[in-house]
């Protein structure tokens, strides 16, 4: 089968509509030039990150850290302020995504002869289907499909590892979600036993995504020389090796111990450009590099719970967390699923007090950090997470922790039975 793609003028494309939001969530971010790129369910709103930088008076002479930083929601907004960023991500091709995000100051011309080249080698290859495990053949009509593996065919001949051709190759990762006919669950889970209603056609969908993002890189440049965001792909919890300058400010908004599988948010794409094969790769690919914070995680490490309680990591929470990790121990007893819901606490626990002490190592001494966190409940047994992650900052080194409630959270535990109240909030560390 061939492709049939051909370019909108910029002056078809659609029209960067800038207006601001005051709500929390990712989907704020999706009407903002850079951060539209690609819609990451995880990520926080832009407008909240600008009102803290504000607050906290950070400028050009700053530097700001995120060592969660998903799509880089803080390094394009610290960009575009002119402000030297660093992006701490381990999930590889979230943390492709961001570094592609920060290389908007790429020359447009080139990003669109690339984009074109791509379109025209496209219309030359031929799809080969078959080759997809069922995932994708099941999320895609043959067409639709057909094209997209074009586009991926004729990306790889061309591609050269440059800003153009890694910015090609978010256009095609962003589109692939519109242009399946699968559902997606809360939190980017793809669901290929259930089907919507809106699918794009991937040869406009692709236009047009190539287009927004010339309208952006030009938004952009029009205002900022560079970009002084730094993206590492790596491991927060190691991380204090890679960083050369000292940091003077933290925003960021680690994974919640709820369970959410943060290599799975992906597997989609991944399956799609053929990094992995099906569900069993997931781990070895991307989950071993990230913190715990599910039981898929825990279960798969074989993680003990007494070994882990015994850390010195966890000195400061023992206590109140050996309680709770007991009390899941007994409770999963009663439950089907037995969920190491117990280690994955424990583990997580472990690793936040792993990041807190890396960010001691890079951080300035006084410097200020915002956490958005919330606290959970696996099985109805209450986590204080904020609280535990308070006190092990200042085990860590840090000064001083407050938490403020943003909103009440009813989250949604699978078949939870409980009615435990959750929220979520800011936690403001300094020291
Ligand atoms: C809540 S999301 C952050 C989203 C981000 N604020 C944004 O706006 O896109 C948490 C991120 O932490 C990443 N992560 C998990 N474990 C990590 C680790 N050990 N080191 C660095 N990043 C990790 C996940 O892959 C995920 O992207």
């Amino acid at each position: 089968m061939k492709t049939q793609l051909t370019f909108f003028s910029e002056a078809e494309a659609p029209t960067a509509n800038l207006k601001a939001s005051r709500s929390g969530t990712f989907l704020d971010n999706m009407s903002l030039p850079i951060h539209r790129w690609f819609r990451y369910s995880a990520g926080f709103s832009a407008q909240w990150v600008e009102r803290v930088l504000d607050d906290w008076q950070i400028d050009s002479r700053h530097i700001v850290l995120d060592p969660f930083a998903g799509s880089g929601t803080v390094s394009v907004v610290c960009d575009t302020r002119g402000i030297r960023s660093i992006g701490i991500e381990a999930h590889p091709v979230v943390a492709r995504a961001c570094k592609a995000k920060l290389s908007w100051a790429t020359l447009i011309e080139r990003f669109s002869a690339f984009a074109e080249q791509t379109v025209k080698s496209a219309k030359l290859s031929p799809a080969a289907l078959s080759q997809y495990p069922s995932l994708i053949q099941r999320s895609f009509d043959p067409d639709s499909l057909a094209v997209l593996d074009s586009l991926k065919t004729a990306w790889f001949s061309l591609n050269d590892e440059s800003h153009e051709s890694e910015l090609v190759w978010l256009a095609i990762t962003a589109v692939l979600r519109a242009c399946s006919k699968a559902g997606t669950a809360q939190w980017q889970y793809i669901l290929p036993n259930k089907s919507k209603a809106n699918v794009a056609f991937p040869d406009i969908a692709f236009r047009r995504q190539i287009e927004m993002m010339k309208l952006d890189m030009r938004w952009m440049q029009n205002r900022v020389k560079e970009s002084l965001g730094e993206v590492i792909s790596t491991d927060a919890r190691h991380c204090s090796d890679s960083i050369t300058h000292k940091v003077d400010a933290v925003i960021t908004s680690p994974p919640y111990a709820n369970n959410y599988d943060y290599a799975d948010a992906l597997r989609f794409e991944m399956t799609f450009w053929g990094e992995v094969n099906g569900w069993g790769d997931i781990h070895d690919k991307v989950r071993k590099y990230l913190m715990v914070s599910s039981s898929q995680h825990s279960s798969h490490d074989k993680l003990d719970a007494e070994s882990l309680l015994s850390l010195s990591m966890v000195e400061p929470i023992r206590k109140e967390l050996t309680s709770v990790v007991h009390e899941l121990s007994r409770v999963r007893e009663m439950h089907g699923g037995k969920k190491n819901y117990h280690t994955m606490v424990a583990a997580y626990c472990r690793d936040i007090s792993l990041v807190l002490h890396q960010l001691r190592r890079v951080c300035r001494k006084g410097a200020k950090m915002c956490w958005v966190i919330g606290d959970s409940a696996p099985y109805g047994v209450y986590c204080p997470i904020e609280k535990w992650i308070g006190e092990l900052a200042l085990a860590a080194g840090f000064d001083s922790y407050t938490f403020k409630k943003l909103r009440d959270r009813n989250i949604k535990w699978k078949n939870r039975k409980h009615r435990v109240p959750l929220k979520e909030g800011l936690l403001w560390i300094e020291g």
